[in-house]
């Protein structure tokens, strides 16, 4: 896979119909096929059943959406990151909010993923949130206020601040999300110093999937220029 590199825009699958399957696959195709020609960094997070599937077509990222710190040997049910690595998967969100943990869960996970050489990318509600998780030194934070995720008012527009403090307070790289749905939101998040974006219903649900990924891609160039 190619390195996590910044500015990085992650779709998160979800759930989404549009992005299961044989779907997900064409979905992470185009990813990486805009990526390549626009020269910026997209990644992707599938289901854990399409990871095995994705990872081994494309060369961007790839992100779990959850691990199990839990042991190798009985432990039915659980999702190891040994095993995603194996399946081809170069990292995982955690915490996302939809799939919270508690605290101390995040810190043997963090730690765990340290060990075997795991991208985490950590999900925060809030500047709090955010702060305690990034003491524990995961890859990167990404901060979505819960409320808006899903809705078409991004972060960068309801709440500039969060992510201008987050910068500011934050010593690992600071990934924001919820609501991002056009390119100045985009804009906006990479100007208050965020290091990419975390998004899923603007690309999932969109009409067009290539077209919003062009004018998204067309932004991270921008920023990575400047950069
Ligand atoms: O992980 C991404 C996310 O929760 C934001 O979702 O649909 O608001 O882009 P959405």
């Amino acid at each position: 896979m190619d390195q996590v590199k910044y500015p990085i825009f992650v779709t998160n699958f979800k759930t989404y119909e549009s992005a299961t399957g044989v779907k997900a696959l064409e979905l992470a195709r185009l990813h990486q096929k805009v990526g390549d020609e626009l020269g910026v960094h997209f990644a992707v997070a599938p289901q854990v059943t399409d990871i095995w599937m994705i990872a081994s077509q494309v060369t961007i990222p790839v992100f779990a959406h959850h691990f199990d710190a839990a042991c190798a040997g009985a432990c039915t049910g659980s999702v190891l990151p040994e095993s995603l690595a194996q399946a081809g998967a170069d990292g995982s969100l955690l915490n996302h909010a939809e799939k919270r943990i508690p605290f101390p869960t995040i810190i043997e996970s963090v730690t765990r993923a340290g060990q075997v050489g795991f991208y985490t990318l950590v999900c925060a509600q809030d500047l709090e949130e955010a702060k305690q998780i990034a003491k524990l030194k995961p890859s990167a934070v990404a901060i979505e206020p819960p409320e808006l995720i899903g809705g078409d008012v991004s972060v960068s527009k309801a709440n500039p601040d969060i992510i201008k403090d987050a910068v500011a307070q934050i010593d690992v790289p600071v990934i924001v999300g919820a609501g991002i749905k056009t390119p100045e939101d985009v804009d906006i998040a990479l100007q208050l110093g965020a290091k990419g974006v975390l998004v899923a219903s603007g690309v999932t649900r969109a009409e067009d999937p290539e077209k919003v990924l062009r004018a998204f891609g067309e932004v991270l160039k921008k920023h990575q220029k400047a950069e």
